[in-house]
């Protein structure tokens, strides 16, 4: 069954840093998204602890959040239909290595931890994940 849904998209560091936030926008657009709403920021280390707390037991996770910190990222509310399966499919997998051709990560993605975007993995941490960002 088809729904419309909103997620959260985070273009990262490396993203940002090499001027490729414009082309994935795009990407977005033409895949469907409607970007709700958007800001560039920068966000400090315990911030990104506290978005990342999911993954606090697993091995890469200090250097995963002095990462997200090191510099700015653009965060987005996305909305189309099934938009949660459908940032997935378009962001492709977790490693650059593995991502499918025509995902933003096969693309642009330059390693496992510098893999260009971050998307909610289920409409529960997607609400939880937009409130982080976006609560007024
Ligand atoms: P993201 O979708 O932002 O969610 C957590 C991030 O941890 C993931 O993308 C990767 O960039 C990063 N990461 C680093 N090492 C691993 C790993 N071994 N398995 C999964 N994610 C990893």
């Amino acid at each position: 069954m088809s729904k419309i849904e909103q997620t959260l998209s985070i273009i990262k560091p490396d993203a940002v840093e090499r001027n490729l936030d414009g082309q994935i926008k795009e990407m977005f657009v033409s895949n469907g998204f409607r970007i709700i709403k958007e800001k560039k920021i920068q966000i400090d280390k315990s911030e990104a602890e506290k978005f990342y707390k999911v993954h606090e037991t697993k091995p890469f996770y200090n250097e995963l959040c002095t990462y997200l910190s090191s510099g700015p990222i653009v965060v987005m509310k996305l909305e189309r239909e099934n938009a949660i399966l459908a940032n997935r499919k378009l962001m492709g997998s977790t490693n650059p290595k593995d991502a499918e051709e025509g995902t933003i990560r096969k693309k642009f993605g330059l390693s496992i931890d510098k893999n260009s975007v971050h998307g909610s993995d289920s409409l529960e941490n997607a609400n939880i994940e937009l409130d982080f960002f976006f609560k007024i």
